[in-house]
């Protein structure tokens, strides 16, 4: 391997807020631009290749990640007549062991996401084999190692990154200079795939990898990473210290090694999170609140209890001589934090609403909660919603996908013995519905992991989420009447980490949207991972939203965004604060306790509404039980 440390890095100058970065990151707007980016950088090392009548030897990832990407090289090759004949190409890693044809083999993904859809010959193509016999394993990894020598090296290696750090399946404890070799999987990154192998004891324990020194030995590494979930993680790779503990940290070793990341991905990186210790900032009144907020927590101080010295020994002085003095801010800031508090979260009628966060007319409100799939709404804000439905206001729950690919099929079972018992072994009057029950747990039974559920499966799945909707629903004070159910087309025709809005999705939602013209909206989903269910209901809504974007109706509307599986708001994003009794965080509890397909996910609500109340508690403000957030959006903005 090459003494990378010598090289100069090709950084060039980093502007100041980069300072502390360790590796050249480049923030874009979405995974669309990043990966367009990408593309035409592949494009560009093919063209010089093809120069020197020499063959592209690309690395490639599986995973959610690069979706996006090789839908960009599948469209080149479509409408741009890209050729991908003289490309070779390595893949990352393997499960193992698992067989080629089972559907959740990073063979079947290849040839899925890529591989069919271009023209490059199958003799360029290797993925490690997971379907060898242990006894042949480390002679198959030093021989993967040899083809990868013997084709000159990797050009540009793709990389994703998982939430142990991992590239590759380099899990924590790999080596800079490893090797391909079998690897044990971490719990978490089993635990990631669990929805994918339909439960976590489907998931192989093992995998094949290219080590961290194989990656290393690329001429050029792009490591992409899209989402919220991702911020953390990127952060600790890009900003942290080079240890085994974050496999992708040893890429700051690496001359030529980039992240194309989101904004949402971007968010824990210090340019974003305290620009300030970078240098100087323009201060926005997100921004000067974002700095109070920080200062605060990490003084362990009330906001009103902060100093001058506070604020001038921890990099805040430009702040406080542009906004103070501290008294003057704090103040301010306080009071903006108070102002998102409100019990009466579709306004408070008769009361003067110039402070508060949702306007007091009209009264009552037309209500429209989108819920990517059911329990979403519940758990983020079953407490909001039961609080406008005992103040009067219209609430219509939607549901934007069945639901039904995350219910175990241990639920399904119990379901059908139960039809069975009701059935009993002689009775003629049920012995359709016997027939009907034997017939699906057969199947149940005989099902293979290299298929997915058969429909009659996965209808009686979707039922049941509809039934535990409506369950927790009513706790919440909400007739059946006011729930649609809106099995949208991408997620019935798609699987995870591969969904793609469909256009027969976003006139569904127009039709709903036209017949219901709401005064109030909320929606989640704006910052997660671009492949997952949350993130396409977000964009199948914003699409029909644009659609309607002349409707007068519309123009009145307001829109509230709430967090599910990506991290919680952040205290200075928060712009309705809706705090819960501890009658009201129970009734919730018991509301989110009908959705018993959900029940790993249950206990976290709970705890994130009370770490937000401990928060606010914290800043100086009123000690409330728990408290729901959420953030203000304004449409095409
Ligand atoms: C897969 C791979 C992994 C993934 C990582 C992120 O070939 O190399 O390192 O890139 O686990 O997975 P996603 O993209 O699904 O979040």
């Amino acid at each position: 391997m090459r003494n990378m440390k010598d090289q100069a890095k090709p950084h060039g100058r980093r502007s100041e807020e980069e300072q502390l970065e360790k590796i050249k990151t480049c923030v874009f707007p979405s995974s669309v631009e990043a990966t367009k980016a990408l593309a035409q950088e592949v494009l560009a090392l093919l063209r010089e290749k093809e120069k020197d009548s020499k063959p592209l030897v690309l690395g490639l990832a599986t995973g959610s990640t690069p979706v996006p990407f090789y839908r960009e090289l599948i469209r080149l090759h479509r409408e741009e007549s890209v050729s991908f004949k003289n490309m070779i190409t390595f893949n990352l890693d393997e499960y193992y062991p698992i067989s080629r044809d089972h559907r959740e083999s990073y063979y079947q993904f290849m040839q899925n996401q890529l591989f069919k859809h271009i023209d490059i010959p199958a003799d360029n193509v290797h993925i490690p084999d997971g379907s060898m016999g242990r006894e042949q394993v480390f002679a198959d990894c030093q021989a993967y190692e040899e083809a990868i020598e013997k084709a000159g090296g990797i050009d540009l290696q793709v990389l994703g990154i998982g939430n142990t750090g991992h590239i590759g399946f380099n899990e924590p404890g790999s080596s800079c200079d490893s090797v391909t070799r079998l690897i044990t999987l971490d719990r978490i990154t089993r635990q990631d795939a669990a929805r994918d192998f339909l439960g976590l004891e489907n998931v192989p324990s093992f995998a094949l990898t290219m080590g961290v020194g194989t990656i290393l030995r690329a001429r050029r590494i792009v490591l992409m990473a899209w989402g919220e979930k991702k911020a953390a993680i990127v952060a600790r790779a890009v900003e942290g210290p080079v240890s085994d503990v974050v496999s992708a940290s040893f890429l700051q070793e690496h001359p030529h090694a980039s992240f194309y990341i989101d904004e949402a991905a971007a968010s824990e990186l210090s340019r974003k999170k305290f620009p300030w210790l970078a240098g100087s900032v323009s201060w926005t009144p997100s921004l000067s609140r974002c700095a109070v907020n920080w200062l605060s927590t990490r003084l362990e101080k009330p906001v009103l209890k902060l100093v001058d010295e506070d604020y001038n020994e921890n990099g805040l002085s430009e702040l406080v001589t542009e906004q103070g003095p501290a008294y003057t801010l704090n103040i301010r800031i306080f009071n903006e934090i108070q102002h998102t508090i409100t019990g009466w979260p579709g306004g408070k009628p008769e009361a003067d609403d110039s402070n508060r966060p949702e306007r007091a007319l009209p009264y009552p409100k037309k209500v429209a909660v989108f819920s990517p799939e059911p329990f979403a709404d519940v758990f983020a804000m079953g407490g909001t919603i039961n609080r406008l439905v005992s103040q009067g206001h219209d609430v219509h729950l939607i549901y934007q996908a069945s639901g039904n690919l995350g219910v175990p099929d241990g639920e399904v079972e119990k379901f059908l013995r139960v039809l069975q018992d009701i059935a009993g072994p002689n009775s003629k009057d049920w012995e359709k519905q016997r027939e009907f029950a034997d017939h699906l747990l057969r199947m149940l039974k005989g099902k293979t992991q290299t298929e997915p559920d058969s429909q009659p499966i996965r209808e009686i799945k979707g039922l049941l989420r509809r039934e535990e909707a409506r369950e927790a629903a009513l706790v919440l004070g909400i007739v059946p009447t006011r729930i649609y159910f809106q099995d949208l087309l991408f997620y019935e025709k798609g699987r995870y980490r591969q969904f793609r809005p469909e256009p027969a999705d976003v006139d569904k939602i127009v039709k709903l949207l036209v017949d219901l013209q709401p005064h109030q909206i909320y929606l989640t989903g704006k910052v997660a991972d671009p492949s997952s269910v949350e993130y396409n209901c977000f964009r199948v809504l914003e699409l029909a939203l644009e659609l309607l974007k002349k409707e007068d109706w519309l123009g009145k509307c307001s829109f509230w965004l709430y967090r599910v599986h990506e991290k919680e708001l952040e205290p200075h994003k928060i712009d309705m604060a809706v705090p819960l009794s501890p009658d009201q965080l129970s009734l919730k509890m018991r509301a989110i306790h009908q959705h018993q397909s959900q029940s790993t996910q249950v206990l976290i609500s709970e705890d994130r509404n009370r770490e937000m109340a401990r928060l606010y508690d914290h800043f100086g403000l009123a000690e409330y039980e728990a408290i729901e957030v959420f953030q203000r959006w304004r449409l095409f903005q």
